[in-house]
Formats: C-alpha cells, sequence, structure tokens
C-alpha cells in the first residue's frame, strides 16, 4: 500500500482525498494518513500530493510509517472531500523534523 509521510504535517494539502477511489484517507489534526488495508495500491494519489507526503511503502524512508498510518487511520476520521489547507501550509514544505514538533 501507499503510506502518508512526515512531509504531509502541516501542509495538509489535501489533494489526495479527492482522487481515492477506495476513499481511504484519515484526518488527523496536522495530517492526513491512509489505511493501508483499504489502499488498493493504484498510486493515484501520490503524484497529486503537493508536498510529496505519499510513497510506496516498499520505500526506505516510508517503512517507518506503515504502522504509524495503520493505528491513526483505526482511530482518526474518514476524509473524502478536500477542504481548506492551513493557511501556513507553505512555510511548512519540506520542512525537517515536523514529527517531532507537530505531530498530533
Ligand atoms: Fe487511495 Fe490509490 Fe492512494 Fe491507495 S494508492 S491511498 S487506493 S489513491
Ligand atoms: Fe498531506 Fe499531501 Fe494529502 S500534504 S493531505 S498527503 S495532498
Amino acid at each position: 500500500p501507499y503510506v502518508v509521510t512526515e512531509a504531509c504535517i502541516r501542509c495538509k494539502y489535501m489533494d489526495c482525498v479527492e482522487v481515492c477511489p477506495v476513499d481511504c484517507f484519515y484526518e488527523g489534526e496536522n495530517m492526513l494518513v491512509i489505511n493501508p488495508d483499504e489502499c488498493i495500491d493504484c498510486g493515484v494519489c501520490e503524484p497529486e500530493c503537493p508536498a510529496e507526503a505519499i510513497l510506496p511503502d516498499t520505500e526506505e524512508t516510508a517503512e517507518k510509517w506503515l504502522e504509524l498510518n495503520r493505528t491513526y487511520a483505526e482511530n482518526w476520521p474518514n476524509i473524502t472531500r478536500k477542504k481548506d489547507p492551513p493557511p501556513d501550509a507553505d512555510a511548512f514544505k519540506g520542512v525537517p523534523g515536523k514529527f517531532e514538533a507537530y505531530f498530533k
């Protein structure tokens, strides 16, 4: 499956939710996650993310995000329509250390 990684945190552009054919995105306060058990591996969300936050879990940098995506997908509400991204989203694009500083 595909997973959402740290790059989403505080960017949360939500372009991804519009294209997912199985509506498997879940919304936290600062980021979204994918339910890896619902994702059908179609790959259409990956190029839609302006923050390049979505990766296949086979990529080295994405592997550690798999369990986090699975865990939070069970606790956060489903999201299927794009909302307004945070007004300061662009300021957090590509910023390192967002997980430690802002994940919740
Ligand atoms: Fe949805 Fe396809 Fe992305 Fe999986 S890879 S989250 S099914 S759009
Ligand atoms: Fe996050 Fe990218 Fe979607 S920033 S909300 S994974 S479009």
